[in-house]
């Protein structure tokens, strides 16, 4: 007998489409399963006023397929510079829903985010009065700190004073992938969430460097050893309702990945779907799978769930795409490496 789950249409709380002709490649894939996505505005150059959002929302819309059932929900780059002003009058007018907070040099295209979290105190508060969402790259940037201990390091020295600090502060704790950052945010009260990525319930540090490197898997925050990844797939599939999906999928084309410096991102959208239900399968648990990616996230943002339903078989293991193709060159897809049996129904 075949085995079907249905649920209410998912949404990607962080996500990477960048522009052009990698737009153009990778938003079909959230668009076809996905009802909404919280778009990264980490491009060159960052989307730093609503202007600039509003332009980026526009060519974003221009890309979607005819007939798209798709939202992307805007985010600002935090800068020293950034005007609180500006963002509150963009969140009041529904242009942007949320603000994103890169620790200056963390990441990809991060090099105009912040270095001194004074200097943005004042936007802070703002925003903790305004009631506007702060999603944040949570990782140290100190090269004393080791890499795999940026995050642990970040929750002490950086999340925890900011939230002591401006009480009502909105925050989402992005793709965490330690332990650390899961009793973190059980322990925090109704106005800290967290997303968790896809790669990060499935892969740890092993599959990046046993028997080859494999830079498909390499992302930011890097995956940690193994009881970190159980420790997320733990809390991801418990019913906690502050945790929630947010894939990262973040395209880069095989050349930029394939490189003496390669870049981070894993490119999960095509596939997030029919893995997290292998995931939740696993785990006992795939009665919790529309908590985590279809009804949490719009509750932490206080929005309310998508109507619209998608249904997963489970069957064969799929054989997914390898790669899709983008005017820029391929940008492969997130394999695991394990059997997914999980499809999505396509109507
Ligand atoms: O792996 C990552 N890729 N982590 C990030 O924080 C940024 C992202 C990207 O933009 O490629
Ligand atoms: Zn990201």
């Amino acid at each position: 007998m075949t085995q079907t789950l249905t649920l209410r249409r998912p949404d990607d709380w962080h996500l990477h489409l960048r522009d052009g002709a990698v737009l153009r490649a990778v938003l079909p894939e959230t668009a076809r399963d996905f009802g909404r996505a919280i778009i990264m505005p980490n491009l060159v150059p960052p989307v730093v006023t609503a202007a600039a959002a509003a332009a980026y929302r526009d060519r974003i819309l221009a890309a979607l397929p005819e007939g798209a059932d798709f939202a992307p929900l805007m985010t600002l780059y935090l800068t020293e510079q950034t005007d609180a002003a500006d963002i509150v009058a963009a969140h009041a007018a529904g242009l942007v829903t949320a603000v994103k907070l890169y620790p200056a040099g963390a990441t990809t295209n991060s090099a105009s985010g912040v270095r001194d979290m004074d200097k943005v105190q004042g936007v802070f508060e703002a925003m903790a009065e305004a009631g506007v969402p702060l999603c944040v790259h949570g990782e140290v940037t100190d090269p004393d700190i080791d890499i795999f201990d940026r995050e642990a390091v970040f929750i002490d020295r950086v999340l925890d004073p900011i939230r002591r600090r401006t009480p009502g502060l909105r925050v989402i704790m992005e793709h965490i992938t330690t332990a650390d950052a899961c009793g973190y945010v059980r322990a925090g009260g109704p106005d800290l969430g967290a997303t968790i990525t896809t790669h990060h319930l499935m892969i740890n540090r092993n599959h990046i460097l046993v028997g080859g490197i494999k830079p498909h898997f390499y992302c930011l925050p890097v995956a940690k050893r193994e009881s970190h990844r159980a420790a997320l797939v733990e809390i991801a599939t418990s019913g906690f309702e502050r945790v929630f999906l947010g894939t990262d999928s973040a395209p880069h084309t095989r050349a930029t990945k394939e490189s003496a410096c390669g870049c981070a991102g894993v490119f999960s959208a095509p596939v997030t779907m029919a893995c997290l239900a292998q995931v939740f399968e696993d785990a006992g648990a795939l009665d919790r799978l529309e908590g985590f990616a279809s009804l949490n996230g719009p509750a932490f943002y206080r929005l309310p769930p998508n109507e619209a339903t998608i249904t997963l078989t489970k069957g064969a293991p799929v054989a997914f795409p390898a790669e899709i193709e983008s005017a820029d060159g391929p940008i492969v897809v997130f394999d695991p490496g394990t059997p997914v049996l999980w499809r999505i129904e396509r109507v």
